[in-house]
């Protein structure tokens, strides 16, 4: 059983949508792939983009999780709740299941939800059973809430149903199969985990709330424009308006110094707009491009100073077997 599962980016509303403002996500064309086939036990093998060793996860006879060491297993306890909740959903979870991202784990690329969704479709597909869609994108958000603490719907929707989605508490609107403009992804070279994250703006929140319930409702008119300019196909307003995010998630303090770095050289390559993706304090930044080709020509620029860039285009649907 295989299963080729999108990653994401977080167009505009990452962090304020958790707290019930609108966020704005897109499939794109960079993928997990996912196979399972039946086993005497449950073994799981990873392997991320920059992270070439990967990591192995196995259920001992006595029903005890194993990883190469203990803090490894708290970072990567979605593989593990993921088997779980397909276990609940009647699946049978011994089996051998590979899993190759080509995003690297605490990339803002919805690298989690992706890996999660894989491995419910793929032990589900095994054992023959065949729940719809939805009942895959709740799955994914129950398992990512038992991991995070708190999760909005926006990843598990995005990489279940794939195209430009807005997400607004459990409300999700469809808005197109594309973006207007060439979107560009680049790695900060650090991870930032989405659970780390949540709670250093949570903590802030506690100090600060009114400025921060502030930034947020502002990310949340953002979010909103940026939802106009997905469809009357605007990606200079679009583009204006990432800049605007950027800067509010930089006074929620997710952004990092190489964050930074890469949004200013793609605003100086002919970005219409750049900024965070998904969590931050890590990950990767995402660029906005009126042409392939400066696109292009920006992630040569970024990789000469050590970054890894990636040119991608939108997804209009979301997982495949
Ligand atoms: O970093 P990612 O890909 O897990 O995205 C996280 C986005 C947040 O808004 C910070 C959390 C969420 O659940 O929406």
């Amino acid at each position: 059983m295989e299963v080729r599962v999108p990653l994401k980016v977080i167009l505009s509303g990452e962090h304020a949508v958790v707290y019930g403002h609108p966020a704005v996500a897109a499939a794109v064309d960079m993928w997990t792939e996912v196979s399972a086939e039946p086993h005497d036990t449950t073994v799981i093998s990873t392997r991320y983009f920059g992270f070439e060793a990967g990591i192995r996860v196995k259920r001992t006879e006595d029903g005890r999780w194993t990883v190469a060491s203990e803090d490894l297993l708290d970072e990567f306890s979605y593989l593990v709740e993921a088997v779980k909740e397909a276990e609940r959903m009647g699946a049978d979870p011994d089996a051998k299941i590979e899993i190759r991202c080509e995003g690297p784990p605490g990339s803002g690329l919805g690298t989690s939800a992706s890996v999660i969704c894989g491995i419910l479709v793929a032990l589900l597909g095994l054992s023959g059973v065949e729940p719809d869609r939805d009942e895959i994108r709740r799955a994914v958000r129950n398992v990512e809430k038992r991991v995070q603490g708190r999760a909005s719907w926006t990843d598990a929707t995005v990489v279940t149903l794939g195209g430009v989605v807005k997400v607004k508490g459990d409300d999700v609107e469809r808005l197109g199969e594309g973006i207007p403009g060439h979107v560009l992804v680049c790695y900060s070279g650090t991870p930032g985990p989405t659970a780390r994250a949540l709670r250093l703006v949570e903590r802030l929140r506690e100090e600060i709330p009114a400025i921060v319930d502030g930034v947020m409702e502002e990310i949340g008119n953002v979010a909103e424009g940026v939802s106009e300019a997905v469809i009357e196909g605007d990606a200079s307003k679009m583009g204006s308006l990432m800049n605007v995010n950027h800067g509010l998630l930089s006074a929620l303090g997710v952004s990092t110094r190489e964050l930074d770095e890469i949004v200013n050289v793609a605003r100086n390559c002919g970005a219409l707009g750049a900024k965070v993706t998904g969590a931050g304090t890590g990950g990767c930044a995402i660029a906005l491009f009126e042409d392939r080709e400066t696109a292009e020509r920006c992630a040569a620029t970024l990789e000469a100073i050590g970054y890894e860039a990636w040119v991608v285009r939108t997804v209009s649907d979301g997982y495949r077997t």
